[in-house]
């Protein structure tokens, strides 16, 4: 399985916990559902750690535990791959989940059988309770094959939150997408924090493999498993402006039966989706505005020949961006200049003078599409 696109979809963790159900699960898809995300792109409904039984079966397999899923995980696959999502499962490279249920440590081909056999489309795979002697990148290769071999196309997420430089190895593992951080927390200082992590490994994302930020904390306004103190909406629309705009997986992390206007408009922005899914992939470059160490600033040339260029304020002041647009290639004397277009107000405005001047409110988001038009 290529991946070709950053995925998307939901996950129970940063919510739920351990607090999940069949019921949950079937209720949060249909609400994906209704809520008109599932059509906006949202299509994997993961099931993330504390699912199964602490102990595996006589046959070695794992087994889910019949309280909480007492028809089986075939049954959760069938009834989501009827309402026309994919599925994904949870499991650990190390002897026990980060939770402390059974790892696939020397059962990952019969583990990957067994998501096989039930229809699981995804697998997130954590770094927890690894062997010290033993390498991440052979933890995550020995995965890697038994994935490719279970007879079903089953998308590898890996979970090793950038430990022992996930980046350089993480691709050769077969993994489709990599998580490059700790835990996201529902707080400004934990999203800024992944952000601010990731301007060294910006090469290292792109198509087939791509770079996982963490689940997002959009919506959660302070609720559930990794909910401490909520965003205000501006922070919620500048992490998703910056999640799309990186090429990361969006996976929404709140409770969507609550889930509220504002939240679904930052969601389901269709302009925004389609920079995050945009099929070039393209390396994302780090811009430079002057003066304002605050403003981080990226790039990414898109697949028609536009170029998405988002700068957002990161303080809680208000701050001068001045960006001189020749570092993306832009250059007046070429006689070709830029139509911008704002994706969240919609204000189209054409470049002069090459550059950008303007007063930054405290976590405001300025995302471009910007098309090459003649001077
Ligand atoms: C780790 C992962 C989280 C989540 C938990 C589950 O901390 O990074 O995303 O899967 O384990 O226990």
């Amino acid at each position: 399985m290529i991946a070709k696109k950053p995925p998307m979809g939901w996950n129970s963790w940063n919510t739920f916990g351990r607090d999940i159900n069949e019921q949950l699960i079937l209720d949060m898809a249909r609400k994906i559902s209704e809520t008109g995300l599932q059509s906006a792109g949202y299509n994997y409904i993961v099931i993330d750690d504390c699912w199964s039984l602490k102990q595996r079966d006589k046959n070695g397999r794992l087994q889910p535990d019949p309280e909480k899923f007492p028809n089986g995980m075939k049954a959760v696959a069938d009834a989501l791959h009827e309402m026309g999502f994919k599925f994904g499962m949870y499991g650990c490279a190390g002897t026990l989940t980060c939770d402390g249920y059974p790892g696939s440590f020397d059962h990952e081909y019969v583990d990957a059988a067994t998501f096989a056999e039930w229809g699981v489309d995804f697998l997130k795979y954590d770094y927890c309770f690894h062997s010290n002697l033993i390498h991440g990148r052979y933890l995550y290769r020995r995965m890697g094959l038994a994935l490719k071999n279970c007879g079903r196309d089953i998308l590898f997420s890996a979970c090793t939150w950038g430990n022992d430089d996930t980046a350089k190895w993480i691709r050769e593992t077969g993994a489709n997408m990599w998580r490059s951080t700790p835990d996201v927390f529902d707080t400004w200082e934990s999203v800024k924090k992944i952000i601010d992590a990731q301007s060294n490994i910006l090469p290292y994302g792109g198509a087939g493999c791509f770079n996982d930020m963490d689940m997002m904390v959009v919506g959660m306004r302070g609720k559930g498993n990794v909910g401490l103190e909520g965003l205000n909406d501006d922070q919620y629309l500048l992490h998703f402006s910056v999640w799309a705009l990186l090429g990361s997986p969006l996976f929404i992390g709140c409770d969507l039966r609550e889930i509220d206007d504002a939240t679904l408009n930052i969601l389901k922005n269709k302009e925004v989706i389609a920079i995050n899914q945009d099929a070039g992939c393209r390396q994302v470059m780090e811009l430079h505005p002057l003066w304002a160490p605050q403003i981080k600033a990226y790039a990414r040339y898109l697949e028609n020949g536009d170029i998405a260029v988002g700068f957002f304020n990161l303080s809680e002041k208000e701050q001068l961006l001045r960006y001189e647009f020749e570092e993306l290639g832009v250059q007046e004397s070429t006689g070709k200049t830029l139509m911008l277009h704002d994706v969240w107000s919609g204000e189209e405005f054409r470049l002069e003078n090459c550059s950008v001047w303007r007063n930054m409110k405290p976590y405001e988001t300025l995302l471009f599409r910007c098309r090459v038009i003649d001077k």
